[in-house]
């Protein structure tokens, strides 16, 4: 059991609906960190708190939000990988930390990125593997299918951070769909720095990516185009899709860092 406080804090920017919908990622299924090696928490704690997910770059890099960093201070926080059970996973320090220069935590919520140098390194294994960065300026795959992993919440009814990896597929939104969705609120979406995606919702289920998902990467074919970064709907909205940061815009950025 974890406090309000917590998860509010995780994924301040959604707007939870407690008690009013059960959702399960919401609605996802149990997924086995074998197919999501990439995936590493964030954790607070001593690694007992998930805080956000990471995606594996290299044996000493990580990928996630920026906004995870003001959650838990990097110098105190952990990162735990290998695990399915992210708790039962192997520990490492964070040894340094660079957040994107004009992220502010405020509307409209853009260069949402950071990266982690770690040490010890990663031992790489069946569990441990780093995924791709896209080119520089690949356009965005509108229309394609996504694997999403995370520890994030599970259900709102008892209210708790699932300790197992839970799987989703999103579809990539169109980025004038997307733009078009988030015109005029706070979080406008600016498809050069952010991409959207979304969960299948036609059985009238809510489902998706939920308060501790955030950092964690939107792959497709081995390669992650977007870290998970606000979801202005809630969890599993219906109409309006996560927004991502962009990966492929910030090549440049992150390579400087590897
Ligand atoms: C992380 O840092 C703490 C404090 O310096 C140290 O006690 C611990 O052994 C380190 N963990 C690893 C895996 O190196
Ligand atoms: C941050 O924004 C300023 C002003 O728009 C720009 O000149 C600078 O290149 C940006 N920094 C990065 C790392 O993109
Ligand atoms: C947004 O979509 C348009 C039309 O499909 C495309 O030309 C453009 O490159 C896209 N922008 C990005 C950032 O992918
Ligand atoms: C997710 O997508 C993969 C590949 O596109 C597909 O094989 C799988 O059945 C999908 N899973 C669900 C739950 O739709
Ligand atoms: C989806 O998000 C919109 C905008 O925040 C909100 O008005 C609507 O109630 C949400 N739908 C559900 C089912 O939560």
């Amino acid at each position: 059991m974890i406090s309000l406080i917590n998860i509010v804090c995780i994924f301040s920017v959604f707007s939870l609906a407690l008690g009013r919908h059960t959702l399960k990622i919401v609605e996802g299924e149990d997924a086995d960190i074998k197919d999501y090696p990439y995936m590493a928490a964030y954790t607070g704690n001593k690694g007992g708190r998930l805080i956000c997910g990471t995606a594996i770059i290299n044996e000493n890099t990580l990928l996630t939000a920026a906004h995870c960093m003001f959650f838990e201070k990097p110098s105190e926080a952990t990162i735990t990988y290998g695990a399915t059970i992210f708790y039962e996973g192997t520990q490492t320090n964070i040894s340094q930390t660079f957040i994107h220069e004009n992220f502010t935590g405020k509307s409209p919520f853009t260069n949402d990125i950071a990266v982690l140098k770690i040490d010890p390194p990663l031992v790489f294994s069946e569990t441990v593997q780093p995924i791709k960065l896209p080119q520089s300026n690949t356009p965005n795959p509108e229309g394609k299918i996504a694997k999403f992993a995370g520890w994030g919440i599970s259900s709102f009814e008892i209210f708790h951070i699932t300790t197992k990896l839970q799987k989703v597929n999103l579809t990539i939104t169109d980025n004038e769909t997307c733009e078009g969705i988030f015109k005029g609120t706070d979080h406008p979406v600016d498809s050069e720095k952010q991409i959207c995606a979304q969960a299948d919702t036609s059985d009238g289920k809510m489902r998706g990516v939920c308060n501790g998902d955030s950092g964690g990467p939107l792959v497709i074919d081995g390669v992650t185009y977007g870290i998970t970064s606000t979801g202005p709907g809630g969890c599993g909205n219906s109409t309006y899709p996560t927004i991502y940061t962009r990966v492929a815009n910030y090549i440049d950025w992150i390579s400087d860092k590897l």
